[in-house]
This record gives C-alpha cells, structure tokens and sequence, in this order.
C-alpha cells in the first residue's frame, strides 16, 4: 500500500508564504511535472514544490556525479535530482514498499533515466552495510524519520570530504521542539531519536550543518572532516 503523510499539513512556516513558495516557484515541466501532480493529486509523499526548487538551484551549484537517496517512493526526488545534476550523474536509491517500487521502475522508465538509477529493494539498513565502500558526492535521506539517526553514521562514511546530505522532515511540523511528555506516544520515538540526532550534529566540530525551513524542515550538513560516528550505532556515550 502507498502510504500518506500526516505531516504534509503541518507547514514550519505560514500557510500563506507556503502557498506563495509552491505556487509562485518555477513549476517544473514535462514527465516529471507529471508525476509531481499524480503524487500531489493523490497525497502521496514527495518533496513539497518549495524543495523541489531548492534542489533545481543547489544541485547544478553542487554538480554530484554519485548520489545516494532513501526513501525513493514513486522515484520522484530521484528524478529531479538526475535532471539537476550533471550530465552523467548516477542516483542510487533504496526503498522497502513494492508498491513503492513498481511505481518507481515505470517513473524511471518514463523518465528515460533507467540506466543512470540503481534501485536498491529493501531496508535502507541493509544496503548501507553492503554500500561501504562506495564514495558518495550528495545523499538525500528521506525514510522513516526515527531511523536518521542509526543511519546517519553510514552515511557519513560514505559521503567525500566536502559532499552534503540533505535530510528532510527533521521539524515535524514543530512538534520536534514540543516536551516529550506533550508528545502523543505513536510519535515519541520519532520525537526522541531525531532529537538525540540532532543533539549529535548540529553543532559538530568535524561538520557543518544548517536546518532550512523548506517544507517541514530540511536539514544540509556538509562533511568537513572525516569522523566516526559509529558511537551512534553501539550506544556508547557521545564522543
Ligand atoms: C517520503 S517518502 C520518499 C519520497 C521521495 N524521496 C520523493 O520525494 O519523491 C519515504 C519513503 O521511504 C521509504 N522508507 C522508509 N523507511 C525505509 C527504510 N528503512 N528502508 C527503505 N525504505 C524506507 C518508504 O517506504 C517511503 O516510500
């Protein structure tokens, strides 16, 4: 089943300035204009248009050749982010719903892009153990938020010196700033972990990290340093 957000109503800015951010915005154009509207029409989750226009201005600044992306739903942010970025440029995108995935696979192909994706099928978990030794220029991580944390160290593995991760929804709509006490019990972990993960990078000596308010909170951390983050993975105390 492809599942909807609950927190697309929930904007970190005013309704009104969103509206104006989506609707007066360059819109996008052709098959990925397309898709973009199938997912809005029927609340599927994709990056709200005010990102979309983000990425269409950062990622030919950036040029990535190699991207990693999780969380590809229909296949739409991977998408635009081949058509944003150099020519060449290859997206490696993991997703765990087969419903997710099939519709991804013929995105692709409409797209014309099946040759510069590989699909990963299954938990993000797994394939980051296996993606090691890869070397990553830009990662748009985009799944379940609770888990930005445990992925996180991987991810900075993976990315070169000087690369950048984007990681939407780190906001949730405010509510990240809310008393854990206040927080309904179905949204504590999420409450918790992306609290703890934000603790760990927001102000780290070997990163630079910079949280925008674009759809419900878009956090870009760029590597400076190389640094081991596998402390978030065995519970140790923070290094
Ligand atoms: C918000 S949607 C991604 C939207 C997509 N990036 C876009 O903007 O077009 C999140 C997706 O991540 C997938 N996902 C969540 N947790 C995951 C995990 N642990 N491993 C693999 N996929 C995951 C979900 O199935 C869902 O399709």
């Amino acid at each position: 089943m492809i599942k909807r957000n609950e927190m697309m109503d929930r904007p970190v800015i005013e309704n009104d300035v969103r509206e104006y951010l989506r609707k007066e915005q360059k819109q996008l154009s052709g098959e990925l204009r397309k898709i973009e509207m199938w997912a809005n029409e029927r609340r599927v989750p994709i990056i709200p248009h005010e990102t979309v226009t983000f990425f269409n201005w950062l990622l030919p600044i950036l040029q990535p050749k190699e991207i990693l992306e999780i969380g590809t739903a229909i296949g739409f942010s991977a998408g635009l982010m081949i058509q944003a970025s150099s020519t060449g440029s290859h997206v490696t995108t993991i997703e765990r719903n087969p419903d997710m995935i099939e519709k991804a696979k013929v995105n692709f192909e409409t797209l014309g892009i099946s040759d510069q994706v590989t699909l990963l099928e299954g938990q993000a978990s797994d394939w980051l153990e296996k993606l090691k030794n890869e070397s990553i220029d830009f990662i748009f991580m985009d799944s379940a938020k609770a888990k930005y944390y445990d992925f996180f160290p991987l991810c900075y593995e993976l990315l070169k010196k000087g690369g950048v991760i984007a990681i939407d929804d780190v906001l949730q709509g405010g509510t990240i700033l809310d008393d854990r006490s206040d927080v309904p019990r179905r949204r504590r972990k999420i409450h918790e972990k992306l609290n703890a993960f934000l603790d760990v990078v927001l102000d780290h000596p070997a990163l630079d990290a910079s949280i925008i308010p674009l759809g419900d909170g878009l956090l870009l951390i760029t590597k400076r340093e190389s640094f081991d983050f596998g402390f978030m993975l065995t519970g140790e105390p923070r290094a």
